[in-house]
């Protein structure tokens, strides 16, 4: 069986398994790391959301295989640990605003949020409306309100 290595969270990991394998079920099922969700697997839900080199991205529908060696993969567990404190302004944010209903859906939302505002930041600009009409995370909570709070606030901390 082919082993696959990338950097996830800070740290290089090494995993057994065939290329086509997508990379949601790596992380949950063969590291443990859960804070991406399984939702629909097919790019569809979001609740996955995590980022690749920064940016975000859905596991569920990446092959382990198309991941390179210096791909940097973040998931919600290794958020707090891109910057300088116990948790990332945005989830600082999320709890103030109290956003989470069930949470099932949270963590893709959050790693999308930021995915978002660093995007912005990247073009020299501040979050705009427009911006949060892009994210197509699911929940089915309907919190939607709370979270483009939440965005708003965070991202004057980011
Ligand atoms: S589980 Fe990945 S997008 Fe739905
Ligand atoms: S908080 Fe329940 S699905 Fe979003």
């Amino acid at each position: 069986m082919p082993t696959q290595t990338f950097r996830l969270n800070g740290e290089d990991v090494s995993v057994d398994v065939e290329d086509d394998v997508r990379l949601l079920w790596v992380l949950r099922d063969i590291l443990g790391v859960t804070g991406p969700k399984y939702g629909c697997g097919i790019n569809v839900c979001k609740a996955c959301t995590s980022h690749i080199n920064g940016k975000a991205f859905n596991p569920c529908s990446v092959r382990v295989g198309d991941i390179a060696d210096d791909d940097e993969v973040t998931t919600i567990e290794g958020l707090a640990d891109t910057v300088d404190g116990d948790l990332h302004p945005m989830q600082e944010a999320w709890l103030d605003i109290d956003v989470a209903q069930c949470g099932y859906c949270q963590p893709g939302q959050i790693m999308a949020a930021v995915a978002k505002v660093r995007q912005a930041q990247s073009e020299g600009r501040a979050i705009a409306d427009t911006d949060l009409d892009e994210i197509r995370n699911i929940c089915r909570c309907g919190t939607y309100h709370r979270i483009r709070e939440a965005i708003k606030a965070g991202a004057e901390r980011m």
